[in-house]
């Protein structure tokens, strides 16, 4: 080839190169321009054979043609692979400046915190939380709390029996949990047992057929009466107020004696005072220590049980018991 020729390579070949608008376009170039069958391959091949005296010249002058397209080919091959990259990264683009998708923070719910912190006043007072099932047998809701057979509190007007068996029921109080622990313990035994309970009360303001309770039990050596009024005192002062007072009342409850009712001080807007009923508490009763194989010679203990949702209701001025059943985000978030 002669210089002209090799010019005129060189020039087409370039034209070609800037002329690739994507690296696919460049790859079809570099294979026409730098290939085994392209012109220059040939000419380079061919160089062995030309007379001597002109071997030189046109080595020469074919390999500037060849650095010359190969240096045109690295420049272009960088353009374009930046140019994808900058198309590849538009294409993708994420606008960080877009607001996001609203992700609510969650709160615990009002019967939850109010748990909390009950659990946290008597664990203070040495008390660990215990826990029972909720599907109970009717021993340990009843018999061995002393509640013998034909007794109301039996009644199926009251229980919920599941498939018709008189064995199998949801428990209507928190106190089978007292049974379970103390059966499987020895005291001393200061526990907490919170949870759900189910009767089949009339479903008004006050009342649903699921609510909760928080039962409380200590069994020791030497427990009196006096233990139980002071736990309680320390109970309701710090879960509703330091000035609370507290009065103990006669009541009954098959699995305590002498049995009491818990009443609270309050003082109302009006600056009125009066007394709430918050829980119900006596002295085990020895037979139930004797039904759980507790020595009733050698230890005494005391009980108390309380609604979880009635102290909620009044701890957050919450006038209807549903309200915290009914999950309406509009009154939950009020509690977050
Ligand atoms: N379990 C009783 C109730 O549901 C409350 C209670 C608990 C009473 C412990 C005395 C001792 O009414």
């Amino acid at each position: 080839m002669t210089d002209p020729q090799l010019d005129a390579v060189q020039a087409q070949a370039l034209d070609d190169i800037s002329a690739a608008r994507t690296l696919a376009e460049l790859e079809a170039a570099r294979v026409a321009h730098t290939g085994r069958r392209s012109p220059l391959a040939t000419t380079l091949a061919g160089i062995g054979a030309l007379p001597p005296e002109r071997r030189g010249a046109v080595g020469k002058a074919a390999n500037a043609v060849r650095r010359a397209v190969e240096a045109a080919l690295a420049a272009r091959t960088e353009e374009l692979e930046a140019e994808e990259l900058g198309a590849a990264l538009e294409r993708d683009t994420t606008d960080v400046t877009l607001p996001g998708d609203p992700h609510p923070l969650g709160a615990l719910h009002p019967i939850t915190q109010v748990r909390q912190e009950m659990e946290d006043i008597l664990m203070g007072l040495g008390y660990r939380v215990a826990d029972g099932p909720e599907v109970e047998t009717d021993w340990h809701v009843f018999t061995a709390l002393n509640t013998p057979e034909g007794h109301p509190a039996r009644s199926p007007s009251d229980t919920f029996f599941i498939d018709g068996r008189p064995d199998r029921l949801l428990r209507t109080q928190t106190s089978p949990v007292q049974v379970r622990e103390m059966q499987r313990s020895e005291p001393p035994i200061y526990l907490v047992a919170p949870g759900p309970v189910y009767r089949r009360d009339d479903i008004d303001a006050t009342h649903s057929p699921m609510f909760h309770q928080m039962e409380g039990l200590a069994v020791d050596e030497g427990l009196t009466l006096a233990h139980l009024k002071g736990t309680m005192l320390r109970f309701f002062r710090e879960l509703l107020g330091g000035e609370r007072e507290i009065l103990l009342q006669p009541h009954f409850f098959p699995f305590t004696e002498p049995s009491v009712d818990v009443q609270v001080s309050y003082v109302d807007k009006s600056g009125r005072t009066g007394w709430l009923e918050l829980a119900g508490a006596g002295m085990v009763d020895p037979n139930v220590l004797r039904y759980c194989g507790i020595d009733a010679e050698r230890y005494t203990g005391f009980a108390f049980g309380c609604g979880l949702d009635r102290i909620a209701m009044i701890r957050f001025g919450v006038p209807d018991l549903r309200l915290f059943f009914e999950n309406d985000l509009r009154f939950l978030e009020q509690f977050a």
